[in-house]
């Protein structure tokens, strides 16, 4: 594998990588082939501020800011682009910028970090950076004229799971122009709400204006362009000097060659047949990274311009290979602005389909060449080109040819007929031509940043002046290994008129021809084939639509009013919001920050790259590596397993297996029924076996993979709860709540119903993935742990265990998460543990933070649920009685299962009152690997249920549901079914303010209109209650401690049980702290949470943390008042360091510790008695969306909340939680789909096909209004818990869209209640609209093949 070419002779010699890393110059003379610019950044360079979320292009957590001196351009372009998969060696001659190069807090910090983190929109901070460094490359290309739609467009590929992204954008916003609503608290300035316009959700009441902004703009610091880091004027001289850029890099497996002209690039591709040509690698790079691909050359045409070139010429507009799609995109838009719309139509549909085609940061490096020769069966240029009669430019050393891109181009999967030793040259897009009508569609599950589940191109031409088709192409991805033509159809239709009949023909033969196998890669294979007849018909009515507009046209049929709608190309509207809470008390002093909304207090510092996570931590000199080995079976016995080829690869030091361990081999949160290493017998997919230590993180992943483990398999397999109910296969006990008497209740019901529904399960998709460094202290055993967990104590307790220490040689540390949502409560141990016994075993410091991919597919997450319910009612919609049996899919181990259906049991009922009620809870035990907490913990699982049975009775009546729910509403006073006395009961408040601020009435008389006009798109309304318990059912969690240490400079030093991971706990308590102690929140500090400060504490979880530690540290706080307090009644007009220093030289301890345990709680089961909750949290919600019937997609246009917090501590960190726990709700009833294979194999292990909201998912309206006046009198300062609750009012938008499949199923003449299962997926809501066109595509009858995915 030399390579003997050509390049020293033609001038061009191989040149060290030189490229600028914030300025400074670096020069890499051995740079690494297959070494991404993120490891590079972080593990070389020590700038961690640029963070690892994905690996895969998927998430912008990586993102930094790529610039280039572009000859042809004459000027320097900046592009944000993903580190994680951007070689290192694809940067020579470029300039680097990283969130550490913009500003920092030690010196100054840049606007546009500083903005995100006074917007509050900086939670657990993990995406902060990536998110900065795309709104700043934003800024460098353009700073006058920004419009909300380009930062929207900037933030495409950038994810964050904590804030709902409504205040990024807020924060954003004061870049723009554009201004947004104030949200009345402009009232007087000519405000738009208090002008009347009260159908906006309007502020009617004059106080509440009183609330004050969340940030105030004015503190901000002014963008000062003229300030910004410069191109490097070195970098600018050599890109400018001509170097030739050619490179050669050999490094341990991958050769990297870069040439300089075309004779070189193809000379080495005749040399290397096999050579792969690498642009953006963002196929490449994946293929690598998650399919176990080795390219042992690379090819880069990085600096050949007839790759790059443009040229239009008199056929279209010819783009070399390695145009980036940013690049195309661009010229053809300044082409479809320069030229008439008949030359265009392709155009255009290239430009629709580029519109949600990854994000831009993908956009910035993938090139149009790579899209093509990928060959992917779901490529969404590849049906448009060859639709359009694309022309192919193919080289080699033999010549040159062009082919077209049709039928015999694409041979089968991922293959082409382009020749060994050829290369793509160029891509002709043709103009269209008279007559022609082009459209392009892409369905996939989520709009933005998606891959297709079917996406097609069409193009007719008519016979001048007439509408007889002259000439058709269809062409499909997503149906067939490849991109198709569906040439039987097309051809059958020419020489036919544009009309219905045209329509009923093409419809029957797309049926036939575009057919699947039951058992499809990809699944949703009826759904697939409805799709081609949809994505048809809305071709069809378009064509129409065009028809009739244009003039001279023989006969075109006559468009009806109620089909326009489907002809609409989807239009995003920049979002609006409004953010209101109740002002502090006047008069409340200034330095009291206790319910101001108060900046997260590390949000600078995560917007700046400085806060430091687990994995930010520098490496220990002698610190080690570990990958995972983990089961590629469901249930099997392990029959041997061979490291030997594992210890024999690059770099590895030592495998873990489970004779490693000291101590014992079980664990588990709660029950140890799990083990830490599987020794003979393992029972899901994941199921962690060893591992391997290695010298690299690289080294160790590749090293597991050699591990060869011999199975043997064992029956039952049982993946879903269907199969767990089949097979009885239920951990013990089965749960019962049960009140008053059913029999009765249902003997004197009008009437009788039955239904059920399945939710899916959801991953938490925290940005951070679980992280665990291990240091042997040395000496008795003793050992450090620093993880990224909710659960200090329990990971001490259970590496103690494994290690076979006692618990005080095992210190655990948390500095902070980037996110938990209750994924690091119990399942970050299986990690630390691990990692534990390899660094006990080695006596070494050990690191492991899991890659995307593993991270999903060992930790698990929430619990599918499968209800099944009898409800009685009278005609009034009053519930009599309900029968309700629930079984979660627990997985292969207890974990926490048990009290995550208790939870779902307590909320059964959610906010109804239900005199003879019964719910029976199972937990399945399955071969999936272990479920655990999850934000809710089961309550919306139980409630999701609950509001199904209700919109059942609704719909079996025929009567408003918003009217049902309010009869059954709870009042003050009444019995839960647990026999739970409902006191400082707000429901009914929050409800009527919800309908008056939702102004629901209006909008369902306006929907009830808009459904009546159209047939394709409805629009769908629901208004939501929610109850949610505060306090661990667990009776003895209910604790707290806090340790405070005062210095005698005044400093405080904080510490107390709770961690963070984003939701403002540690900001919260210093808030306490600083009212109790009366000192200035800059006193007071927050380093980390540790096991040996503060022990045995309840994990961060249940939403009482704030409840728990804020009245511990409280306590804590009061004790060291009081023995201030003598000094301060001495020298009243001294300083605090006075009184502090004073107290000090007296021998005063300023050390305290706190205590608290809520009073009163403890509930049992075999009595029904007792009280499991402290207090509960109540909040409303109300949607409206509008759905295409088509297509199944939805659009979140509006949705009110009403959240009663009580007296908030911190509005803005509650408000942030309302919202970001709302936004996680959406995702978990219309979005995220966790998707098994029949074999408990999971698919979706990142964000290509685990799609969580992104940024263009919020809802166009969003108001939030925290119930005003509401104290509650059982938690500190009379707030409320607030970090679950709001999670289950996203349910109003699956409700919503329920309401909209209604109003299609009613014009298809379906009336009764049907069955929608979560998530209100587009397949799901598709599938519920049937009509003629669904027809046709009849499912395969169930038990006759076998699915690719099943529902679990
Ligand atoms: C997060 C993410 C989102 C994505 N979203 C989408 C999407 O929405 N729609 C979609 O269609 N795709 C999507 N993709 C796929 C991918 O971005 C595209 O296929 C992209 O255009 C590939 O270009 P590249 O330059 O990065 O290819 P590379 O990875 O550099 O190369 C890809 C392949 O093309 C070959 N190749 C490249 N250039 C030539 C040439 N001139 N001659 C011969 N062979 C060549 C390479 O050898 C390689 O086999 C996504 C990928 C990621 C990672
Ligand atoms: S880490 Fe690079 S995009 Fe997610
Ligand atoms: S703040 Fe965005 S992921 Fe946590």
């Amino acid at each position: 594998m030399t390579w003997t070419g050509t390049w020293s002779e033609s001038g061009s010699v191989a040149e060290p990588l030189v490229l600028f890393v914030n300025g400074r110059k670096i020069v890499e003379n051995d740079a690494d082939p297959e070494m991404t610019l993120l490891t590079y950044l972080r593990r070389k360079l020590g700038l961690t501020g640029t963070k690892l979320g994905c690996a895969e292009g998927g998430c912008g957590a990586c993102t930094v800011m790529v610039s280039r001196f572009h000859p042809q351009h004459q000027r320097v372009l900046h592009h944000a682009v993903n580190a994680c998969l951007a070689p290192l060696c694809s940067l020579h001659l470029s300039a680097i910028t990283t969130v550490e190069g913009i500003g920092s807090v030690a010196q100054k910090v840049h606007p546009v970090q500083e903005r995100i983190a006074r917007a509050h929109g900086s939670q657990c901070g993990f995406c902060t950076p990536g998110i900065v460094m795309s709104m700043y490359t934003l800024l460098r290309n353009n700073t006058t004229q920004l419009k909300m739609a380009d930062v929207e467009e900037a933030f495409q590929g950038n994810l964050c799971r904590c804030t709902g992204y409504r205040p990024i954008l807020e924060g954003y916003k004061t870049f723009t122009k554009e201004v947004g609503c104030c949200g009345g608290r402009g009232v007087a300035n000519g405000c738009c709400l208090a002008n009347g316009n009260e159908a906006d959700g309007s502020l009617t009441n004059g106080s509440e204006a009183e609330s004050v902004p969340l940030f105030n703009t004015s503190d901000f610091l002014p963008m000062d362009p003229t300030q910004e880091v410069i191109f490097p004027p070195e970098l600018m001289s050599l890109s400018k000097a001509g170097l030739s850029g050619c490179l050669r890099f050999q490094g341990e497996r991958v050769l990297w060659l870069q040439p300089s002209t075309l004779d070189e690039l193809l000379l080495l591709k005749s040399q290397h047949q096999d050579a792969k040509l690498v642009v953006g690698n963002t196929e490449v790079g994946i293929e690598v990274k998650f399919k176990n691909m080795l390219y042992p050359v690379i090819l880069a045409p990085a600096f050949i311009p007839e790759l790059h070139a443009v040229e239009h010429t008199e056929e279209g507009v010819l783009f070399g290979a390695a145009c980036s799609l940013t690049c195309v995109g661009a010229e053809l838009k300044a082409t479809v602005d320069a030229l008439t719309p008949d030359q265009t139509q392709v155009f255009k549909a290239v430009l629709e389909q580029l519109r949600w085609f990854a994000g831009l940061q993908i956009r910035n490096v993938a090139a149009i060449g790579g899209n093509i020769m990928t060959a992917s069966p779901i490529s969404d240029l590849n049906p448009v080109l060859m639709a359009a009669g694309s022309k192919l430019t193919l080289i080699s050393t033999e010549g040159r040819r062009v082919v077209q891109m049709d039928s015999s181009f694409f041979l089968s999967y991922r293959k082409t007929a382009v020749q060994p030793g050829e290369i793509l040259l160029n891509v002709l897009i043709p103009y269209s031509t008279q007559g022609q009508h082009f459209s392009a569609f892409k369905q996939a599950p989520r709009r933005e940043d998606d891959i297709s589940i079917v996406t097609t191109a069409m193009s007719v031409t008519f016979v001048t002046g007439t509408t007889v088709v002259k000439d058709m192409k269809l062409s499909y991805g997503g149906m067939a290994p490849m991109t198709v033509l569906a040439n039987q159809t097309a051809r059958k239709l020419i020489g036919r008129r544009w009309g219905e009949e045209l329509l009923q023909q093409a419809c029957s033969s797309l049926a036939e021809e575009m057919t699947l196998d039951p058992s499809a890669p990809g699944g949703m294979v009826t759904y697939r084939r409805t799709l081609t007849l949809s994505l048809f018909y809305k071709f069809y009515l378009t064509v129409l639509r065009r028809l009739q507009e244009e003039e001279g046209v023989d006969s075109v049929e006559k468009l009806r009013p109620d089909c326009l709608s489907a002809t609409e190309l989807y239009h995003h509207e920049t979002p609006s919001s409004i953010q209101l809470y109740q002002a502090v008390p006047k008069g409340q002093r200034q330095e009291d920050v206790v319910g101001r909304p108060m900046m997260h207090l590390s949000a600078l510092k995560q917007a700046t790259g400085e806060a430091v996570y687990c994995d930010d931590i520098p490496m220990y000199k002698n610190e080690l590596h570990l990958a995972l080995v983990t089961s590629t079976k469901a249930h099997a016995q392990i029959l041997s397993i061979d490291v030997s080829e594992a210890e024999k690869m690059p770099g590895v030091v030592t495998c873990v297996l489970a004779k490693d361990i000291p101590g014992s081999n079980r664990t588990g949160p709660i029950l140890l029924d799990e083990t830490v290493l599987a020794e003979d017998r393992v029972t899901c997919v994941g199921h962690i076996i060893g591992a391997v230590v290695a010298d690299s993180q690289l080294h160790a992943q590749r090293a597991a993979k050699a591990v060869r483990v011999k199975y043997q398999e064992i029956h039952p397999v049982i993946i879903t709860i269907q199969d767990a109910i089949a097979a009885q296969s239920f951990f013990q006990p089965i749960r019962t709540i049960q009140r008053g008497d059913l029999e009765a209740g249902f003997r004197q019901a009008d009437h009788i119903l039955e239904g059920e529904i399945h939710i899916g399960g959801q991953e938490h998709f925290y940005l951070e993935t679980n992280v665990t460094v291990a240091v042997p202290r040395g000496e008795d055993g003793e050992i450090e742990l620093f993880v990224s967990t909710q659960s200090a104590a329990k990971t001490q307790s259970l590496v103690a265990m494994c290690l076979g220490v006692p618990s005080s040689r095992v210190v655990v540390r948390v500095k902070r998460m980037g996110g938990g949502f209750g994924g690091k409560e119990s399942r970050s141990t299986l990690l630390s543990t691990v990692v534990a016994i390899a660094a006990n075993k080695l006596k070494q410091p050990v690191r492991c933070m899991l890659d995307r991919d593993e991270d999903m597919l060992v930790s698990g997450g929430r619990h599918p649920f499968y209800g099944k319910y009898k409800v009685g009612y009278m005609d009034s919609g009053k519930i009599l009685a309900l029968d309700l049996t629930y079984y979660s899919n627990a997985g292969n181990s207890l974990d926490l299962s048990l009290s995550v259906m208790e939870r779902a049991l307590f909320h059964m009922e959610n906010s109804y009152s239900i005199p003879n009620i019964r719910g029976c809870g199972f937990v399945c035990r399955t071969n999936l690997p272990s479920n655990t907490a999850f934000r809710g913990f089961g309550g919306p699982q139980g409630m999701m249920v609950a509001e199904s049975w209700m919109s059942d009775v609704a719909q079996s009546l025929g009567k408003p549901a918003e009217e049902v729910r309010r009869i059954n509403l709870y009042v003050q006073g009444e019995l839960t079914p647990f026999n739970q006395v409902l006191d400082q009961l707000t429901l009914e408040r929050c409800w009527e303010e919800c309908l008056s601020r939702s102004n629901y009435h209006q909008r369902r008389a306006a929907i009830q209109s808009y459904n009546r006009q159209n047939r394709w798109t409805k629009q769908g309304l629901a208004i939501i209650p929610t109850k949610f318990g505060i306090g661990f059912t667990a009776t003895f969690l209910n604790q707290a401690g806090a340790l405070v240490h005062i210095y005698t400079d005044g400093s405080v030093l904080l510490t107390h049980g709770g961690t963070e991971m984003g939701q403002g706990l540690h900001t919260k308590m210093i808030q306490v702290a600083s009212r109790v102690l009366g000192v200035s929140c800059s006193k007071i500090h927050i380093s980390e949470t540790s096991t040996n400060t503060v022990p045995n504490t309840s994990p961060t979880a249940a939403s009482a943390s704030s409840d728990l530690n804020g009245a511990a540290v409280q306590n804590a706080c009061e004790i060291l008042q009081k023995r201030l307090e003598p000094y301060k009644t001495k020298n009243p007009k001294g300083s605090w360091e006075d009184w502090v220093k004073n107290a000090y030289y007296d021998r005063v301890n300023l050390s305290a510790n706190g205590f608290y345990k809520t009073p009163d709680l403890g509930y049992n089961f075999e009595t029904n008695s007792g009280r499991p909750f402290n207090y509960f949290s109540y909040g409303v919600a109300c949607s409206e969306v509008e759905i295409d019937c088509l297509t199944g997609s939805h659009k979140n246009l509006h949705s009110t909340i009403v959240m009663d917090v009580g007296h908030s501590l911190n509005p803005a960190i509650d408000i942030g939680q309302v919202e970001g726990g709302f936004m996680q709700g959406l995702g978990l009833f219309t979005l995220e789909e966790l998707r098994y294979s029949p074999q408990g194999f999971l698919y979706t292990r990142g964000p290509g096909m685990y799609k969580i909201p992104a940024f263009g998912d919020i809802p166009t309206q969003l108001t939030v209004s925290l119930l005003r006046d509401a104290p509650n009198v059982k938690a500190i300062y009379a707030s409320k818990a607030v970090g679950e609750p709001p999670l289950f009012l996203a349910s109003s938008v699956f409700f919503a869209i329920k309401d909209a499949v209604s109003s299609s199923r009613s014009d298809a003449g379906l009336s009764a209640a049907f069955r929608l299962d979560s998530p209100a997926t587009p397949e799901r809501v598709r599938m519920a609209c049937p009509d003629p066109l669904s027809s046709l595509c009849p499912p395969a009858a169930p038990g006759s093949f076998i699915p690719w995915d099943v529902q679990v």
